[in-house]
């Protein structure tokens, strides 16, 4: 399966991945998921949207009622690592696998699952799939959302063959109608394990965080006639703003990252009339990550003033904090013959949060990742540790079916 994937959406220059939501190689990897759970015999649902589900054991179950959800998203950041998401998908078909090859009749119909657009990396607003699922994100919001081309998500939608689906936008089929339990197997974000010489970890919770657009407007002149007193710049302060981010992130124990800007004219021989750049913010609690937010606005506000440009800030995806039910995490960390799988905090965020927010008991399983890097290229995982992985997540579905 993984040697089927890698080629999907990988540029030839970096090595890493485009897999943004309903583009060439996301729909690839969509027919991929289709086919496999085809040739798996595991029944096909979708909502339209590009969520899907396959299910399996519906006609054994015992328990029918309670149904066991496992999987994670095909989508990626821009230019991003092979493993964020895909292992997680991947990972669940194996185990489907594993537990038919050990002769497992599951209790509760267990159901491989993707969402779309985890990242956000079209549309900004992540985990876009699960939050539609939920409730959390409402589809009349959803449906201004627009990409970096100007494209409102209902026609990106209209412009894919989803395979498989019924593609009516927002008339979604409740994929999540029954499920009490999910389990998002994913690739560790930093180098925790690798530290503390463990192959898999269990989430204990996600940190708050939120995506946060700096939108900084000035004055366009021309960059060789316009005296340095005569100008308002608004570049100079975004890059005061970023600079404030980094110190108080640095200050308080916090994540504060500006990752991308948009500037115009983006002309060199000109000053700019706009910058607009998006603050990634973490921190350990609400209130901290509120505060953290407030304190950048505040310096960007004050140095606007020094430039004589105008700043203004809108919360583009807010995620509160995540604290993945304590009992089912201890429950599947514990009690393993190589000893108890280390439970650690994560600042990355998932579908599992989104699902575990509205109220779906949710176990995170990590997969040790030797270069501790994300959201780039150089994401890794060993081939022992995922199969070690595919285990892990055999163990815990087996477990959750007792
Ligand atoms: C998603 O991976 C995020 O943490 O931004
Ligand atoms: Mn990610
Ligand atoms: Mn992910």
């Amino acid at each position: 399966m993984w040697g089927a994937l890698s080629p999907v959406g990988r540029s030839a220059q970096s090595g890493g991945y485009f897999r943004q939501p309903f583009r060439t190689a996301e729909s690839e990897l969509r027919s991929w998921f289709v086919e496999a759970c085809t040739a798996r015999g595991l029944r096909l649902e979708g909502d339209g949207l590009g969520n899907l589900v396959g299910w399996w054991g519906e006609e054994h179950a015992t328990r029918p009622d309670e149904r066991l959800l496992t999987g994670s998203h095909l989508d990626s950041v821009l230019d991003g690592g092979a493993y964020d998401g895909p292992l997680g998908v991947v990972s669940a078909l194996a185990a489907v696998d594993r537990m038919r090859e050990r002769g497992v009749v599951p209790s509760r119909p267990i159901g491989v699952s993707v969402f779309v657009e985890e990242e956000g990396s079209r549309f900004g607003l992540a985990c876009l799939g699960s939050r539609l699922l939920t409730g959390a994100t409402t589809w009349e919001h959803a449906r201004e959302l627009r990409d970096r081309d100007g494209v409102a998500l209902p026609d990106a939608l209209a412009a894919v063959d989803l395979p498989g689906l019924d593609p009516g936008a927002g008339d979604a089929r409740d994929l999540l109608a029954g499920v009490t339990t999910f389990v998002e197997l994913h690739v560790e974000q930093g180098r925790a394990l690798v530290d503390l010489g463990h192959a898999i970890g269990v989430a204990s919770g996600i940190w708050p965080h939120g995506r946060y657009r700096f939108e900084m407007t000035g004055t366009a002149d021309h960059a060789g006639t316009t005296r340095m007193e005569d100008r308002a710049d608004p570049m100079l302060t975004y890059a005061m703003t970023a600079l404030a981010a980094d110190e108080q992130a640095r200050l308080t124990g916090a994540r504060a990252t500006f990752g991308r800007i948009e500037v115009e004219p983006n002309g060199t021989n000109a000053v700019p009339s706009r910058v607009t750049g998006w603050l990634d913010a973490r921190c350990e609690d609400e209130a901290a990550l509120s505060e953290l937010v407030a304190a950048v606005e505040r310096r960007a506000q004050q140095r606007a003033e020094t430039d004589g440009t105008a700043v203004r800030v809108v919360a583009e995806s807010v995620s509160g904090l995540v604290t993945f039910d304590p009992a089912l995490a201890r429950h599947v960390a514990g009690d393993h013959a190589v000893g108890d799988w280390p439970v650690l905090p994560t600042q990355a965020g998932h579908d599992a949060g989104v699902l575990s927010t509205a109220g779906i008991p949710t176990v995170m399983l990590f997969v040790r990742n030797p270069s501790g890097v994300s959201h780039s290229p150089a994401e890794s995982a060993t081939v022992p540790d995922c199969l070690v992985g595919v285990d892990a997540l055999a163990d815990t579905l087996e477990r959750l079916c007792r």
